[in-house]
């Protein structure tokens, strides 16, 4: 069942031929042109990737004969990787473990190891006078990651708190000063990760609101549509990426329907920040929160993201007035009167040296380039889809993640009744994946480090294991 879409490859390189079902054609490699076409290749990335199976290159080089299943098309879409170079700055453990886990855990980078031991070193020579430099790291970094990563201009974004915190944050200032008056319920997608409907819900007892959980599509989460069916609404709190499907939502398209009716959304990026490109000054988000320890590879417990709209910034106050959100940090003597700027969401003393590990792990990205990511995390993610449909489906796995490519985040889910025993065994054979109850095995593909192969392989073993 071949769909044939000639998609040109752009310098007259060849063409990509489309099929829904990639097993049954051959792909034609060329490992000494693909690299010269990949800047073209990663233009198309996002149509390419939904529909392709073969590339037809230069006519001068030799070509090769292998099926979408074999290693040699993994290795050869490693070779024309233009990323792949940037792997070998990560530490990823033992060579034969195959780390599928980064949508939980980012692995060490060279250079953030560098950079936190500078700052142990800074540390130990200038004691308390380094605070003259580290103060105001939360902005500076979140400036940074702004930039890089979120489409955030200056000023509204900080790195500080850990996400649960700061979902409270801007959740509780929103209701105070953006919700339509009178509105009761506070929104979420039943689907959506536990620490924020629990942080809602508390935030609903508190203030005599109702927690209303959509029971949205199981694989492609809630749509617009769920949100604007909605009426009594305080407050929205959605994710970017779900957490268990890594289904993406259309997070322009709500932001601009809960606009239209005035109510305030709050996204979670936890699972789309350094994944995806995100924009959201163009797309008129107001609030957002999200994890660096995941996709951006910040470290364990890393300080998580904060941004406010600018316009909205002297309308909201922090629930938690702490000292570094106040004006005039240090004359100590005056009553609390916030930051006139985003610094007003800053509550304590900011972790320093997680902090440098987030400034160093926003260079990596920005240095891979979040297009150039996103368009290797669509081919990563399809490529496993692909062999899922060839290996697994027929052994009793189903997919939990949307079918388009397009909708899928960085991660595949993959569901099975013994999940859970599986999960266990793939990690015996050296695949780190987690498990996500009941019944979802999720593989965590990071273009930043994750190689075709590794797609290949750890799909290979667990299909051996099924
Ligand atoms: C979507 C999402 N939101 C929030 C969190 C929790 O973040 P933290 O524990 O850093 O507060 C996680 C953690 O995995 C998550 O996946």
């Amino acid at each position: 069942m071949i769909s044939r879409s000639a998609l040109p490859l752009a310098g007259g390189a060849g063409t990509i031929i489309a099929t829904r079902r990639p097993l049954r054609v051959t792909t034609i490699v060329s490992p000494c042109s693909a690299r010269s076409s990949t800047a073209e290749k990663f233009r198309d990335a996002s149509e390419a990737v939904i529909s392709r199976t073969a590339l037809r290159l230069s006519e001068q080089c030799q070509t090769a004969l292998v099926s979408t299943a074999e290693r040699a098309h993994a290795e050869a879409l490693d070779a024309a990787d233009p990323l792949a170079s940037i792997r070998d700055r990560f530490e990823l453990g033992d060579p034969d473990t195959i780390y599928l886990d980064g949508n939980s855990l980012g692995p060490l980078s060279s250079a953030s190891r560098r950079r936190l031991h500078a700052l142990i070193d800074e540390w130990g020579v200038r004691l308390v006078a380094g605070w003259d430099d580290w103060l105001d790291l939360p902005r500076q970094v979140g400036d940074r990651l702004g930039a890089v990563a979120l489409g955030a201009a200056p000023g509204q974004v900080l790195v500080c708190d850990s996400t649960t915190v700061n979902l409270y944050k801007l959740a509780s200032a929103a209701l105070d000063a953006l919700s339509p008056r009178h509105a009761s319920t506070i929104l979420t997608d039943a689907g959506n990760f536990p620490t924020d409907r629990y942080v809602l819900d508390g935030l609903a007892a508190a203030r005599g609101l109702r927690l209303r959980m959509i029971d949205a599509d199981p694989v492609h989460g809630p749509g617009v549509d769920d949100i604007a069916a909605s009426s009594d609404v305080a407050l929205v709190v959605l994710s970017h990426v779900g957490y268990r499907t890594g289904a993406v939502a259309d997070l322009a398209a709500t932001t601009a329907a809960c606009a239209a009716a005035s109510v305030p959304v709050l996204w979670d990026l936890s699972h789309s920040v350094g994944a995806l490109p995100i924009e959201l000054d163009r797309d008129g988000v107001q609030l957002a929160v999200g994890c660096t320890y995941k996709y951006l590879n910040a470290g364990p417990g890393a300080p998580a993201l904060l941004y406010v709209r600018r316009d909205l910034q002297d309308r909201l106050r922090s629930p938690i007035q702490g000292w570094f959100g106040q004006h005039d940090q240090f004359a100590m003597h005056r009553p609390y009167d916030p930051q006139c700027d985003i610094r007003r969401f800053l509550a304590g003393t900011p972790p320093i040296l997680q902090l440098a590990g987030v400034a160093s792990a926003v260079e990596l990205i920005a240095e891979a380039g979040i297009e150039r990511i996103r368009a290797k995390n669509l081919e990563l993610t399809q490529l496993a889809v692909t062999l899922y449909e060839a290996w697994l489906e027929p052994l009793g796995f189903r997919l939990g993640s949307p079918v388009d490519p397009k909708r899928r985040g960085s991660h595949v889910s993959l569901r099975h009744p013994a999940a859970e025993s599986i999960t266990g065994a793939l990690v015996e054979q050296r695949v780190i994946v987690d498990f996500r109850g009941p019944d979802c095995i999720r593989l965590g593909l990071a273009a930043p480090y994750t190689r075709f192969v590794d797609v290949h392989d750890a799909l290979a073993r667990l299909r051996a294991l099924a």
